[in-house]
């Protein structure tokens, strides 16, 4: 299971290397997840409409390696965008991945981008 975690790395956008289509924006649901694939990842995407922003990171919860954070409850918490695992609810920051409540669990994250209404997801592999 580790070797399936280790596939996941945070994206910055300058270092992508290849932005990937991945549908239309009204391909995806307001104000919740969807999840597509990359490779062998799994990717979840959000489409935050309050703030206009979007957001992806890997479809693992690293908690019990599950592939459930696309069907978590999104939300933010001080005013950082969050997603809350459907297992066993961690909380984990959709700006760097961080677990909201200080544990050692850390998700990737990856950049969005929207162009003339399509979605891009940006990866460096
Ligand atoms: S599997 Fe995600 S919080 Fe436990």
């Amino acid at each position: 299971m580790q070797e399936i975690l280790k596939q996941y790395e945070s994206v910055n956008e300058a270092d992508v290397k290849n932005w990937f289509e991945v549908g239309n924006v009204s391909d995806f649901p307001e104000n919740s997840g969807a999840c597509i694939k990359y490779k062998s990842k799994q990717i979840a995407v959000y489409n935050f409409t309050r703030t206009a922003k979007w957001y992806a990171c890997q479809n693992l919860c690293p908690h019990k390696m599950e592939m459930v954070l696309s069907l978590g409850m999104i939300g933010d918490k001080g005013g950082i965008p969050k997603v809350a695992c459907p297992m066993h609810k961690k909380n984990f920051s959709l700006e760097d991945g961080s677990n909201l409540a200080g544990e050692d669990l850390k998700i990737a994250t990856y950049p969005v981008k929207i162009k003339n209404g399509i979605v891009y997801i940006g990866f460096s592999d």
